[in-house]
């Protein structure tokens, strides 16, 4: 007879949660330990996510939830470097490239980022992706070489390590096949427990809200922002977070080399108007966290000090900032059938075809195309006349335009009277 019988079983825990009980703390840490040993099977496990997902947390559940994914794997320490550390994570969002010139605009104003970030799933793009179509730059980094670049550079875009939350690593690959993404407990303690594992003393949320996005209305993206928030602030990270729009995709291009060439136009003082506000309205936020309100972003931008810092922090990851990037070898380009003004551009539709064309990826192991992607050419508000080019579609394999053309049937209006103007950023939390 076994000396050590756990003290609760997964039949147990899912029972609970599926009759609309709250689970207690020992129920949370034992089966969130026991499933990343393995001793609770993925079957147990995507039945209770999908309880959660019906049910629901209490907020004092998620935070334990948080705690005990946090306890999975180990956490790091930023506290000997000379300056203080701020993060951004976003929800995920069409022609995001914001961390880009983000990171390195943060760190020439004196605050150091540590940006663990992940590559993309289904629609929307993957940051490591982006980076990953500039020659020779290299995603991984050990603790060691993190530190020490964040010590020198002020700025680091690299792959979490598989010691961060280990946890969430099982169950997102879970949930991501079981139908149990939208649960906000489950988005909330996924995306938390690796920004607090990840040591920053400060954290900035984008909360995306729109077709494009995890959260398609406001009230959900609302409460989703209040429950992060909350968690990260309980542990100490002085969080706060912008709920921001995505129903129409960000900047004018969706892909991996295309959207790094527009984040470099935004370091050299031009690119997109929504991708230069919101990349300020970001920055304003991890640098009132960090304490260093006193600095304005947009000056660093103007003085060349960020692009300085972007060229510093490619480079210590082996990457060239000045070689030419990959370009698609087809293109094929969608015009304007009437004139009047753009009314609308869906971030979904884009979103999809740019991953159809190759930019995005099926499964976790599918490699990505560096070149594909969409340029669109006009916004909405923009005036177009007919025959012009509206979208090129970007890919090496030409057989995927019928399907990416598909996505984007529906996707845009042009009508002859300009669309009321909605604010980019919606709200802020905290
Ligand atoms: N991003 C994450 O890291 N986790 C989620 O659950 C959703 C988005």
């Amino acid at each position: 007879m076994s000396t050590h019988a756990a003290p609760h079983d997964a039949v147990e825990v899912i029972l609970a949660k599926r009759d609309g009980h709250e689970l207690s703390d020992s129920q949370i840490d034992w089966v969130v330990d026991a499933y990343t040993r393995g001793e609770v099977a993925d079957e147990q496990m995507s039945s209770l996510a999908m309880a959660i997902l019906l049910n629901g947390m209490q907020r004092r559940e998620i935070a334990r939830w948080t705690a005990a994914m946090i306890a999975s794997g180990e956490r790091m320490d930023f506290a000997s470097l000379s300056r203080p550390t701020a993060d951004k994570h976003s929800t995920g969002g069409v022609g995001d490239k914001i961390t880009l010139p983000l990171a390195p605009l943060v760190a020439a104003c004196g605050v150091a980022v540590p940006q663990l970030s992940g590559r993309g799933l289904g629609h929307t793009g993957g940051t490591l992706d982006k980076l990953e179509s500039i020659p020779g730059w290299r995603a991984a980094l050990s603790n060691a070489e993190m530190m020490e670049q964040l010590e020198s550079v002020g700025a680091v875009i690299c792959a979490a390590g598989d010691g961060l939350a280990p946890a969430d690593k099982k169950l997102y690959a879970l949930r991501d096949v079981t139908g149990t993404v939208e649960a906000i407990p489950l988005i909330a303690s996924s995306i938390m427990s690796k920004k607090i594992a990840e040591g920053t003393g400060a954290l900035v949320l984008d909360v995306k809200v729109g077709t494009g996005a995890f959260m398609k209305d406001l009230d959900r993206a609302r409460e989703l922002a209040e429950v992060m928030v909350a968690l990260g602030t309980d542990a100490g990270v002085r969080t706060t977070a912008l709920l921001t729009d995505m129903s129409t995709p960000l900047g004018l291009t969706a892909g991996n080399a295309i959207e790094v060439e527009e984040s470099i136009e935004v370091l050299a003082g031009g690119g997109p108007a929504d991708v230069v506000e919101l990349t300020l309205a970001l920055a304003r936020e991890m640098l009132a966290g960090a304490g260093r309100d006193d600095v304005d972003p947009a000056d660093r931008l103007a003085d060349g000090s960020a692009m300085d810092a972007w060229k510093a922090m490619v480079r210590a990851q082996d990457g060239d900032p000045d070689a030419v990037l990959p370009v698609a070898r087809e293109s094929h380009v969608v015009t304007a059938p009437t004139s009047g003004v753009l009314t609308r551009l869906d971030a979904m539709a884009v979103g999809l075809a740019a991953w159809r064309l190759g930019a995005g990826r099926a499964r976790k192991e599918d490699p990505v195309q560096a070149g594909a992607g969409v340029r669109w050419h006009a916004r909405p508000g923009d005036e177009v006349s007919e025959g012009q080019p509206l979208l090129t579609l970007l890919t090496d394999t030409p057989e995927r335009f019928d399907r990416a053309l598909a996505s984007l049937e529906g996707g845009w209006d042009i009508g002859s009277e300009a669309p009321a103007v909605t604010p980019l950023v919606i709200d802020r939390v905290g």
